[in-house]
């Protein structure tokens, strides 16, 4: 029964472009879980955007020495771009500081204000008298209390990790003007109430017990420790605005409109395609399952504080069905470093190789159990091996095989027999393994329950000797190929979702209609649709191997030396 899904991945901060962890982080396990849902015959809006608030977009900009809203419009365009040369397919791909986001946060602040939830407090904060304004998070610099760092942002001191107000640092100093003409001023700001929210958050996360571990680990360990009020108000100017006297000069922390910009998003989406209440279908439907994909530093504000945040306005938002969250992806044994040019970029990696192979290695070393590592080494493997020897062969024999042998007309299968019987079961446990591990949300599972498949379909050809068949008795080759070739277009559909560009050249290849409509999920274990159909007489190669040398270049040039992306 077709059921309704909303998938988001966590919105990228717009400053500048994002690594390949911040792939596989959540973007492309979004992505892929959307085109599954889609091919199960579901009812999917998929979102994602670019997270636009905040002091380091701001800081950013500065140094850019453009206006904050020029420099967040030309990297919501550069990442766009760049994401949708990845191939991920999110139905709208929109922005945290649009008039939709600023409407839907100003409506739930003024429910949690009626329920209340909001409390008014004074707090101490560091003011600039050189540039007359508050100075939030990172917008003071200075030397850490902890370790000496001496160049500790306000919200965190980069070298030891230690979370920091402004006024601890020692000899603080503005980011903007970098003098210390500093006050420390008082100034009223609003909080939400989650130690009220909390027994809400409590109860439903117990219901929870389908998430995974590390998403309710987490959760967890932030209930355990207790909730505290959070500062939700911030005296800047870029951000969403505080619709409330007293405050009206102020505007939301990022990290309140930021998970709001989910719903913000899905409203760009129903505005553009002119039916302005399409998202409350989803949204507001309690059977809409709410799929959300985040890195595991994001795990606090998806799990507890956002829930808090929907729960206690009580307007009919649907809650997280699941959470999956990614742990980190290293480069080649450390972190990748934007400062440092340390690892790949997607900037960069869109330009060096087809989607594809980023998209099936990243799948293969998804962080999902713990850290994993990028290596060039197992990046080389994973297209050569798998790819290219693998599924790629196998196509190519067939098809070869088929246009030499039958003018690529697919033979009848006659007499099929137990190595048939035993090659459809391959793949009917394969199907069935793809669709356990994406019901949890598990994508190195996929790929390596398609992979198995993919050589076990090698090994069928292999033992069945077509080439001597084909001499001896010709009807008994046809029932082979045409096992081969009904497998090549189970292969096409099932690994549309993960390498969607590979998957559109295999049904070119033969010569099938490749789009989402023509090619259901349902369809896998069809052993008949292509008897008697005549395949491309010109297959292209799926996969392009990479040469030793090509890899011994490409360490040396992402080592780390690489001018800042
Ligand atoms: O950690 C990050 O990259 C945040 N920009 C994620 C925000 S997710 C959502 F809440 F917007
Ligand atoms: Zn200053």
């Amino acid at each position: 029964m077709s059921q309704k899904f909303l998938v988001t991945s966590a919105l990228p901060y717009v400053n500048g472009v994002k690594h390949l962890g911040n792939v596989i982080g959540s973007l492309l396990p979004a992505d892929i879980y959307a085109r599954w849902r889609r091919m199960q015959g579901h009812d999917v809006l998929a979102v994602c955007g670019t997270d636009e608030h905040g002091t380091p977009c701001e800081l950013a900009a500065l140094e850019e020495g453009l206006p904050v809203a020029d420099y967040a419009a030309k990297y919501y365009a550069i990442q766009k771009g760049i994401y949708e040369a990845l191939g991920l397919s999110f139905d709208y791909f929109g922005r945290t500081s649009s008039p939709q986001n600023r409407a839907i946060t100003q409506h739930l602040f003024l429910r949690l204000w009626e329920n209340g939830y909001i409390a008014e407090r004074a707090i101490r904060q560091l003011y600039c008298a050189d540039c007359a304004r508050f100075l939030p998070d990172r917008y003071v610099q200075g030397t850490c209390p902890f370790c000496g760092f001496t160049r500790a942002l306000g919200d965190q001191c980069e070298s030891c990790t230690k979370l920091l107000d402004p006024t601890d640092l020692r000899e603080p100093r503005c980011a903007v003007c970098q003098r210390s003409n500093l006050q420390v001023r008082e100034s009223k700001h609003l909080f939400l109430d989650l130690p009220k929210a909390a027994p809400l958050v409590e109860n439903w996360i117990a219901t929870r017990t389908h998430w995974p571990k590390v998403t309710l680990a987490i959760a967890h360990k932030w209930l355990n420790e207790g909730l505290r009020e959070r500062c939700i108000t911030r005296d800047l100017k870029w951000g969403v605005p505080v619709p409330h006297d007293g405050y009206r000069d102020k505007v939301f922390y990022v990290w309140f409109d930021a998970p709001i910009g989910y719903i913000g998003i899905s409203m760009e989406w129903a505005e553009a395609r002119g039916t302005p209440d399409a998202w409350q279908r989803y949204w507001k439907d309690p059977a809409t399952r709410l799929v959300q994909f985040i890195g595991k530093d994001n795990v606090p504000f998806h799990a507890v504080t956002w829930p808090a945040v929907i729960m206690a306005a009580a307007d009919g938002f649907v809650l997280c069905d699941m959470l999956k969250a990614f742990e980190w992806l290293n480069y080649e044994g450390g972190k990748f470093s934007t400062s440092q040019g340390r690892g790949v970029f997607s900037d960069q990696a869109v330009e060096l190789f087809p989607a594809d192979y980023w998209r099936y290695y990243l799948c293969v070393v998804a962080p999902e159990k713990g850290d994993s590592d990028f290596t060039w080494a197992g990046f080389q493997a994973a297209v050569n091996s798998d790819l290219a020897n693998v599924l790629g062969n196998f196509v190519h024999r067939t098809l070869t095989f088929v246009n030499k042998n039958w003018g690529g007309v697919v033979p009848e299968a006659v007499g099929a027999g137990d190595a048939e019987a035993a090659i459809r079961q391959t793949l009917a446990d394969t199907v069935k393994a793809v669709d356990d591990a994406m019901e949890e949300c598990s994508f190195q599972k996929a790929v390596r329950a398609q992979r198995d498949a993919w050589a076990a379909a090698n090994a069928y050809f292999q033992a069945k000797q077509p080439w001597h068949q084909v001499k001896t008795d010709k009807a008994a080759a046809g029932t082979t190929l045409n096992t081969c070739v009904h497998l090549c277009r189970a292969f096409a559909v099932l690994g549309s979702p993960f390498i969607p560009f590979a998957a559109r050249q295999l049904f070119a290849n033969l010569a099938l209609d490749g789009s989402a409509e023509a090619t259901p999920w349902t369809t896998i274990e069809d052993w008949a649709c292509l008897t008697g159909h005549k395949v491309s007489p010109k297959p292209a190669p799926l996969f392009t191997k990479i040469e030793d040398a090509q890899v011994t270049q490409l360490q040396a040039r992402f080592a780390g030396a690489q001018t800042k992306s």
